[in-house]
């Protein structure tokens, strides 16, 4: 054999070698991450700061897929989607989760439940939250940790100061037999829509307003069609992050280490910037100048209180009545700084 021959040889067998070990090597590990709201919202970017951690921690072996803005599942499929393993993870907001039969996170939409943000975060990080994030498992479903965003506003096309000024208003919402029940406490219409189509029912008129964080107000430039919005801090908005079980339950105890880490260190950072976010987006709306943003006065908010009060009497028999006990024993005992209560006449940047 001449020695030209063995050089060949020996370089079509290195070939090979390195063909078969790429070859075998493991494919990364896909997850795709699918919600209904911008990037740049809390929750948008809270699930990239996920994604990115994610890959790096593991060395590219897990691969987080975003998908915002409704561009693989809108929010009336998505739960169902889950459920099925046709995407791996999502974060709905919790008064979604009534959909499923889990009517106990519909105590997160129940009106001023949180007095502040120490309040609902003693409920999220705490047993509580834990308790409830227990309850999926039964419908396929892992919870693995809460992302805030933050307390809504109300909007519509006619100014809002007091309860009385949504008489007759046909509100957008989201799926929720409490929110239901809210609205008519106020003498308005709900109309319950999927979140793709909140900014063009506002636009075209379908609904005459809606309730939600400035910050999805704001990245859905909603304000650019509703003239009058009102920081009445009425209720609550945030996440659950969940995953399908029988996929999380597949991963090497390793990975699912790792994740559980990049996860807490998304939601640390979510839960200390939401707030900011929020705050943000309000300065933003306030400088389009598109749409007048009232501060209700401490008396008006206290209106706005009492309006709502009866709707805790009316969903008693929905969610559980110790749980709404615990979370309002909790947030009294926390509310002694009253300097932080949502009660008080907000700040204007
Ligand atoms: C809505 O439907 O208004 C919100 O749940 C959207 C979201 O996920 O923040």
């Amino acid at each position: 054999m001449t020695c030209s021959l063995l050089i060949r040889l020996a370089l079509f067998a290195v070939t090979l070698l390195g063909l078969s070990s790429s070859a075998l090597a493991d494919p990364p590990i896909v997850i795709r991450f699918s919600h209904v709201v911008k990037a740049d919202t809390p929750k948008g970017k809270a699930a990239r700061k996920f994604a990115d951690l994610a890959k790096e921690r593991t060395n590219g072996r897990v691969i987080v897929q975003v998908y915002d803005n409704s561009s693989l599942y809108k929010d009336k499929d998505e739960m169902e989607a889950v459920q099925l393993g046709s995407v791996e993870m999502l974060a709905p907001s919790l008064a979604k989760f009534g959909q499923i039969g889990l009517h106990d996170f519909e105590v997160f939409d129940l009106p001023y439940i949180f007095p502040n943000r120490e309040s609902l975060q003693a409920v999220t990080q705490g047993p509580i939250g834990a308790q409830l994030l227990k309850q999926l498992e039964e419908r396929g479903i892992k919870g693995l940790a809460y992302w805030d965003n933050g307390f809504k506003v109300f909007s519509a096309n006619a100014p809002i100061r007091l309860p009385y000024d949504l008489k007759g208003k046909r509100m957008r919402v989201q799926p929720s037999k409490v929110i239901d029940a809210q609205m008519s406490a106020l003498g308005a219409e709900a109309l319950p829509l999927g979140y793709s189509d909140a900014y063009r029912a506002l636009k075209t008129g379908l609904a005459d307003g809606t309730e939600n964080p400035p910050s999805n107000l704001y990245s859905e430039r909603m304000h650019e069609v509703q003239p009058y919005i009102s920081v009445t801090n009425h209720g609550y908005l945030g996440y659950a992050v969940i995953v399908n079980k029988r996929f999380w339950e597949s991963l090497p105890r390793d990975i699912r280490d790792i994740l559980e880490k990049c996860l807490q260190e998304a939601t640390k950072e979510n839960n200390d910037e939401s707030e900011r976010l929020n705050e943000q987006a309000l300065i933003n709306i306030r400088s389009a100048s598109a749409s007048n943003v009232i501060y209700p006065t401490p008396e008006e908010l206290q209106e706005w209180r009492k309006a709502l009060e009866p709707v805790y009497e009316k969903m008693q028999g929905r969610i559980n009545k110790d749980l709404i006990n615990n979370i309002r024993r909790l947030s009294q005992t926390l509310n002694s700084n009253s300097s932080n209560s949502i009660l008080s006449k907000p700040k204007k940047n």
